[in-house]
């Protein structure tokens, strides 16, 4: 247990940020132990993954737990069917890479995304046509008043877009131990549907991809225009893509004929970077903060000195400014702390 604890590389924003307390458990009894301690002095909590999707707006004045507990098993249940399971701190990518070398398919679409297993079903990543709603089985969590472990699977964990239980009534009662995913071991489903997938394989010559050359698709995709947060920090997308009436998008679209939308029934999905980047924010930098060059939706730490407030504050401009030009209000899909 440390006090007084910096979380700037526990924060992929790389924001200087305190916590009272922190420590790291590697496994479920240090988990409890550092529970009962929070409880006996009456701390809030906060839960540490892989730190990509916080916002650390000011220090935190409890106790930071760094999830840390390790390891991949896996059971075949079928011809082409194998259930893998990840503890919590296993890094995303790193899990995707180990299916991707068994030849496990149904990660693939999901490469090189930022953070780890624990956190997936949270906001249930999604990325390039595939969310984790698709190949999730169920995950054990530990709930927070009674300290037994509980199995949630699809239907309870209410997946939405970028969304689940654990961000709406299951906020701040669980913690997720380990997830089970249900994977392919040789009749994979290709998903090349998504417009950049295919190009990026034309582009390479690929006519029948496999799956790990969707995930280099994917990675290529990613790198050439999301920032890599070991370089510049960020906390990938920071908004979400506002869900609107078809209505309000018909009479948008007779005012910005070149506004973009993705119909789903009475609805339409509009693209937040399309939104921000029109409303003049693609690349602007505002002290230490911008939106970056190539992809409007990601705000970064320029200079690597921006501080948690700083982000904030840029965000609500943005905000601002997307609400007085086109009536929609950005809702922020990153965690504000
Ligand atoms: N667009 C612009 N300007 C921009 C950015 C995007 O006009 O600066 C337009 C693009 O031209 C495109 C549309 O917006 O027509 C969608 O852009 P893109 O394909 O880059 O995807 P996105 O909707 O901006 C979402 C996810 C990403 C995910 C990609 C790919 C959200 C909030 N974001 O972004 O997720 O990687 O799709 O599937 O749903 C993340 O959550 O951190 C994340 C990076």
């Amino acid at each position: 247990m440390q006090e007084n604890f910096s979380l700037k590389p526990y924060n992929t924003f790389g924001v200087e940020a305190k916590a009272k307390y922190f420590v790291e458990v590697n496994n479920i009894d240090e988990l409890k132990e550092a529970l009962n301690f929070s409880k006996a002095q009456s701390l809030p909590l906060l839960f540490l993954g892989g730190g990509s999707n916080i916002l650390l707006a000011k220090d935190f004045d409890g106790l930071a737990i760094k999830l840390s507990l390790k390891g991949i098993s896996e059971k075949i249940v079928g011809e082409n069917e194998v259930l893998v399971t990840a503890k919590a701190g296993e890094n995303w990518h790193q899990f995707v890479l180990y299916c991707l070398e068994k030849n496990y398919g149904g990660l693939e679409n999901l490469s090189l995304i930022p953070g780890n297993v624990g956190t997936s079903p949270m906001q249930n990543i999604g990325a390039y046509g595939t969310e984790i709603k698709d190949i999730f089985v169920d995950c054990n969590v530990l709930n927070l008043e009674t300290l037994e472990i509980e199995i949630f699977d699809l239907e309870k964990c209410k997946f939405g877009y970028r969304d689940s239980i654990f961000k709406k009534e299951g906020k701040g009662r669980y913690v997720i131990l380990e997830v089970t995913f249900k994977l392919t071991k040789e009749n994979h489903h290709i998903k090349t549907e998504y417009g950049a997938i295919k190009s990026e394989l034309a582009n390479s010559g690929i006519e029948n991809p496999t799956i790990q050359d969707i995930s280099k698709a994917v990675i290529n995709i990613r790198q050439s225009k999301l920032p890599d947060p070991k370089e510049i920090g960020n906390a990938g997308s920071f908004f979400k893509n506002p869900t609107i009436p078809l209505q309000q998008y018909e009479d948008l679209k007779q005012k910005f004929e070149n506004i973009q939308g993705y119909p789903n029934g009475d609805f339409v999905k509009v693209p937040a970077g399309w939104l921000i980047e029109q409303s003049g924010w693609k690349g602007k930098q505002i002290g230490n903060v911008a939106s970056h060059k190539f992809q409007a939706l990601v705000i970064i730490n320029a200079t690597g000195n921006a501080t948690g407030k700083e982000i904030f504050d840029f965000s609500t401009e943005i905000i601002n400014s997307v609400k007085e030009k086109y009536g929609i209000e950005l809702e922020r899909e990153v965690n504000i702390i």
